[in-house]
């Protein structure tokens, strides 16, 4: 992994965490159906920001973090509850790795900070009437690709979700980890860290779960993450929300990974950049890059040969400190990017530049400004994939409806509708998306639970109140944002102004340059954002 910059950001200290409240409609409308409920839904609804301590390191999965610097953290976490009765936990819903892990009570992490496991979640076997240590199959262990790793036991146990409740679940229990919160792995069942030295040990993760234990007919699930400042986002397990996008839902077909599927890869043929008036910048066409979708990685990892030209073009420095900088009026830019799929059959996903500009924080809660004074700086998240795997992330997959069919290994894309509260939930049931090839017979499904996506953001520093760098000189037109000197004051920027209410930012990062510093902010569970 190559490290281009100065500074590796290891880490969050504290992130801000939207949870998002869920509304349980149709639990029991569905469950007195006639036919078993065919699809899942997670209605997911922003409610609360609070500061979140976590442990010291950025996940750096393995085959998903490409790059040096994550700028900014924004993870999706769903409830859930594991055991009899149910202890809650929020985990980070990720569609580039497949298993489920949670930490113990006894592991190092919560050791370290308390207040986070009592927050997201931490196990305690004894207090199960349903644990099962699943002895079998050795440890559980996770590598990362900063060479730390999650280790632990496998456990068989009740995994709930909403009204939803799967027996037998095959988990990690992690008694080391750097992280201060699980995840669920939602992607193949032949990406589970077991596969890699016991292939034979591969299990049924939770969608497959859901779909043995007869929740779903198809393992497949679609994903609404909606946008960065909206109050809603959701998962939908078996089904598709045909309100929830524009267009039709083209089909990608999943590309293979060494011969299996493993991965959310699709074929990426085209990137360009367009100003204001749809005026092409910049675009590489006739590309046939395998990236792969993963809600897991909070930006995006192109090749350089794609991301170069558009580091000089909008105008990218890098920082001492601060690595990848950008004015953050460069989030007012009415510029696009369009993300192009499957060739000439394909589509176009247009992506706001906004998505990739995040407010820094030093650790006084000030944003730096360029050492020209020409405005306060962004971190700029379109980075480098270097040796690693091509990634797009939330900031891409916001503006994307994304259809994972695992079963049929294709993949359902179109353009979000974003904030829309229309909602028309077809089940998935043959070998087609619906509304995107044949119309398969569809049901209305509906049942609601408790899945909360939660967001975090942003970075704070330890550095000066100035940046080293001055500000660049974009040579595509950005219709007059981010030429530095326009850039004024805080970041009145679309992305900036839900985050702007109220001192200081809630999200936030820590990027290390060297070493370890965590920072906490103080939010309390009062402050209140995009309400
Ligand atoms: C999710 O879990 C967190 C932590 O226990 C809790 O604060 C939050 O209210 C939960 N959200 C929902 C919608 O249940
Ligand atoms: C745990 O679950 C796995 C996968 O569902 C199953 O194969 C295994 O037999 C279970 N182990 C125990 C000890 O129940
Ligand atoms: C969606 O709603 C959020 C929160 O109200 C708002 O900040 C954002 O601009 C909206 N997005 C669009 C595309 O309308
Ligand atoms: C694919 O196989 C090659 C050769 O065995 C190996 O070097 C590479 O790491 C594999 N790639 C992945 C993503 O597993
Ligand atoms: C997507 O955009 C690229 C260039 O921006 C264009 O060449 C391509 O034809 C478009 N693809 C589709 C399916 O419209």
């Amino acid at each position: 992994m190559p490290f281009s910059s100065p500074k590796i950001l290891l880490g969050l200290s504290a992130l801000t965490i939207l949870l998002f409240g869920v509304s349980d409609v149709t639990a029991s409308l569905f469950n007195s159906h006639k036919r078993s409920p065919k699809a899942l839904g997670f209605e997911f609804k922003k409610e609360v920001s609070r500061n979140t301590p976590l442990a010291n390191r950025l996940r750096k999965r393995q085959k998903t973090v490409a790059a040096n610097i994550d700028n900014a953290e924004i993870a999706y976490l769903i409830n859930m509850t594991v055991g009899t009765p149910g202890q809650p936990f929020s985990v980070q819903l990720d569609t580039g790795s497949s298993d489920i892990w949670i930490l113990s009570v006894d592991s190092d992490a919560c050791g370290q900070d308390e207040q986070a496991c009592k927050d997201l979640g931490q196990f305690d076997s004894s207090a199960s009437s349903s644990y099962v240590d699943d002895t079998g199959v050795g440890q559980f262990e996770i590598q990362y690709q900063d060479n730390s790793a999650v280790t632990g036991d496998y456990i068989n146990e009740t995994l709930t979700i909403g009204n939803t409740v799967i027996k037998n679940m095959r988990m990690g229990l992690a008694l080391q980890a750097t992280r201060p919160f699980g995840i669920m792995g939602i992607g193949y069942d032949a990406d589970e860290s077991i596969a890699a030295t016991s292939p034979t040990d591969v299990y049924p993760n939770v969608v497959a779960q859901l779909k043995a234990q007869g929740f779903i007919s198809t393992l497949a699930y679609s994903l609404w993450l909606n946008d960065l400042n909206s109050l809603t986002g959701s998962i939908l397990f078996g089904g598709v929300d045909t309100a929830k996008y524009h267009g039709n839902l083209v089909v990608l077909p999943v590309q293979k990974t060494n011969g299996t599927y493993t991965d959310f890869t699709v074929a990426l043929s085209s990137v360009s950049v367009l100003d204001c008036s749809g005026a092409v910048q910049f675009s590489q066409t006739n590309l046939a890059l395998p990236v792969i979708l993963d809600s897991g990685t909070t930006d995006a990892y192109l090749p350089d040969s794609v991301l170069n030209p558009i580091l000089s073009g909008v105008g990218v420095v890098n920082d001492n400190d601060y690595g990848s900088i950008v004015p953050c009026s460069l989030a007012n830019s009415p510029a696009t990017f369009s993300f192009g799929f499957g060739g000439s059959s394909g589509l176009n996903i247009s992506v706001g530049l906004d998505e990739f500009v995040t407010p820094i924080f030093n650790e006084q809660g000030v944003q730096p400004t360029f050492k020209d004074g020409a405005g306060t700086i962004c971190s700029w998240g379109l980075m480098s994939s270097g040796t690693g795997p091509i990634l797009l992330g939330d900031a891409f997959l916001r503006s994307a409806y994304v259809v994972y069919d695992l079963t049929n290994n294709q993949i359902g894309m179109a353009q979000t509708n974003f904030n829309t509260t229309d909602t028309n939930v077809v089940e998935i049931t043959g070998s087609s998306i619906p509304g995107a090839s044949i119309t398969a017979s569809a049901v209305m499904a509906s049942q609601t639970f408790s899945g909360i996506p939660q967001e975090t953001n942003a970075n704070t520093k330890t550095g000066s109140t100035k940046a080293t760098a001055a500000h660049g000189s974009p040579t595509f037109n950005l219709c007059g944002s981010a030429t530095g000197s326009a850039a004024q004051g805080t970041q009145g920027t679309k992305k900036g102004a839900a985050f702007a209410a109220g001192p200081p930012r809630m999200e936030v990062t820590t990027v290390i340059t060297g070493l370890v510093v965590l920072v906490s902010l103080a939010f309390g569970s009062s402050v209140v954002l995009l309400r």
